[in-house]
């Protein structure tokens, strides 16, 4: 089998259909080889001094891991003196990282989820890291947070790497959704999958059924057509998967299909659901659209969203087309 690497498949892309501009390619380079240390971080376990708590706290009042830290580290100096960006935001960062005088400015900017399912990293189960690419506003002078709050359509690249039995990267950058390997004694990424696609059609949906009792009527009708299974009104049985890494979860769907839902809930009536529109759901969305999948918070468009700030949390529904749409439309009634 003759191996495509990502260097090579990013120089092919840029050749033939031109939509991957030098900077970009080196920037999605970057970021690949970070996700390939923080891939060796986490692999390295309890013998690396990786897991565990760091003794702090993020932005959103959440504890931070020591993954979560390094992770965030990682993928800052990796990138910050490249000439690719022109600033970066963190889950894990009360505010934005401009790139420091010292290196020149570029023209992208770049979000991420340094370390996504932080609750799994102790217990060995998958996690990863997201990450989204905007372009600097034209005639920005010094970045300010405001410049990031582009709604995801805007977006020019994403993607995701999970940190499973095996490390894989998967990325768009408007051209349809691929994935690649990382050969971990050659150091190097293969291109392992091309143009995935996920079934409209599902019998698999994954929601963290323990929060049932705080959801809003929409959600409890859905979830409950489902549960009944071949002689309820959907007359056929679902299975459910709940991983609780949305990398992991995603992953999963844009291989074989299924409905993901983080839904807002009647806990925190002002609080828009649980993970986050510039870090988690707008890059996932975008890959989603690009293999043929829907994204939704329930109302509208992921993609759509005009964000109001850095940090802001959203509901999600995301995965096969023709459930994301029944359970958008059941919000709609
Ligand atoms: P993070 O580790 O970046 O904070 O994200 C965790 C998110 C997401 O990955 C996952 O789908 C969800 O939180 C799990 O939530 P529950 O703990 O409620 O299952
Ligand atoms: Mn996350
Ligand atoms: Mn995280």
């Amino acid at each position: 089998m003759k191996r495509v690497s990502l260097t090579q498949y990013l120089v092919e892309e840029q050749r033939l259909n031109n939509s991957i501009p030098a900077e970009l390619r080196l920037l999605i380079e970057v970021v690949a080889r970070a996700c390939k240390t923080i891939s060796h971080a986490v692999g390295k376990g309890a013998l690396g001094e990786v897991l565990g708590t760091a003794g702090s706290e993020n932005v959103q009042g959440e504890v931070q891991k020591k993954l979560d830290i390094l992770s965030n580290e990682i993928l800052l100096e990796a990138n910050e003196w490249g000439g690719h960006l022109a600033a970066m935001a963190s889950e894990e960062m009360e505010s934005i990282h401009p790139i420091p005088n010292r290196y020149p400015m570029g023209e992208y900017m770049l979000l991420f989820d340094p370390l996504d399912g932080s609750s799994n990293i102790d217990v060995n189960v998958s996690i990863g890291t997201i990450f989204s690419v905007l372009k600097a506003p034209e005639g920005m002078g010094t970045p300010t947070e405001q410049d990031f709050l582009q709604p995801g359509s805007k977006q020019v690249a994403a993607g995701y790497a999970v940190y499973g039995p095996q490390t894989v990267l998967v990325l768009t950058t408007g051209n349809g959704v691929n994935c690649f390997t990382l050969d971990r004694e050659m150091g190097s990424w293969v291109l392992t999958q091309r143009g995935m696609q996920i079934p409209a059609d599902t019998k698999e949906f994954a929601i963290n059924a323990s929060n049932s009792r705080h959801w809003y009527p929409p959600v409890t009708r859905y979830v409950d057509e489902m549960l009944a299974g071949e002689t309820g009104p959907r007359a056929k049985n679902f299975n459910m998967r709940w991983i609780a890494s949305m990398v992991a979860d995603v992953h999963r769907i844009l291989n074989r299909g299924g409905i993901f839902m983080y839904p807002a809930d009647q806990r925190e009536p002002d609080k828009a659901g649980k993970l986050r529109l510039m870090y988690e759901a707008n890059p996932m969305s975008f890959l989603v659209e690009q293999a043929g999948g829907a994204a939704t918070n329930g109302k509208q468009r992921m993609l759509d969203i005009q964000p109001t700030s850095l940090h802001q949390r959203v509901a999600v529904f995301l995965g096969s087309k023709n459930e994301v749409e029944r359970v958008t439309s059941y919000h709609q009634e």
